[in-house]
């Protein structure tokens, strides 16, 4: 049995082929933390991170990531990062939210202190409909305050 790495835990991969990883994490393994909005890749509300790096897990199949590391925002809930969106209260529906957190998470463990232009260039695939962004950049270059 195929297996993979969610926020530490194994896995065995019993999911059909053409299974999405967010429905894989939401339906059969009850992380409703990972939104689906758009379902066609457009929107990263999706966002989780394969051994770091984010990527839409709407438009993921889940047997391309066996053996990987998965982190959901489910994984991500002890990092200072969730603090900051709530201290610089970067958003408003929250449905976005996730998403953001794990964009963020995956930039700051590359660049700790992200530029105002390095922060809208990493965060620019995910959108947020309330139009958060000012409180969103705030929180995430003060995540270390
Ligand atoms: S739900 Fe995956 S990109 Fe929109
Ligand atoms: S806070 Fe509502 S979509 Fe971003």
């Amino acid at each position: 049995m195929p297996e993979l790495s969610i926020n530490g835990e194994r896995h065995e991969l019993a999911a059909s082929v053409g299974t999405s990883l967010a429905h894989y994490l939401r339906e059969d393994l009850g992380l409703t933390g990972t939104k689906i909005a758009c379902n066609e890749g457009h929107c990263g509300a999706c966002t989780v991170q394969v051994d770091g790096v984010p990527i839409l897990s709407c438009i993921t199949l889940v047997h391309t990531v066996e053996d990987r590391e998965v982190t959901t925002i489910e994984g991500l809930r002890d990092h200072p990062m969730v603090n900051s969106f709530v201290r610089s209260d970067a958003l408003q529906c929250g449905f976005c939210t996730p998403g953001q957190i794990v964009s963020a998470t995956a930039l700051v463990a590359a660049i700790p202190r992200p530029s105002s232009e390095e922060i809208k260039h990493a965060m620019s695939g995910n959108l947020c409909r309330c139009g958060a962004y000012p409180k969103i950049e705030e929180a995430i270059s003060t995540w270390q305050d």
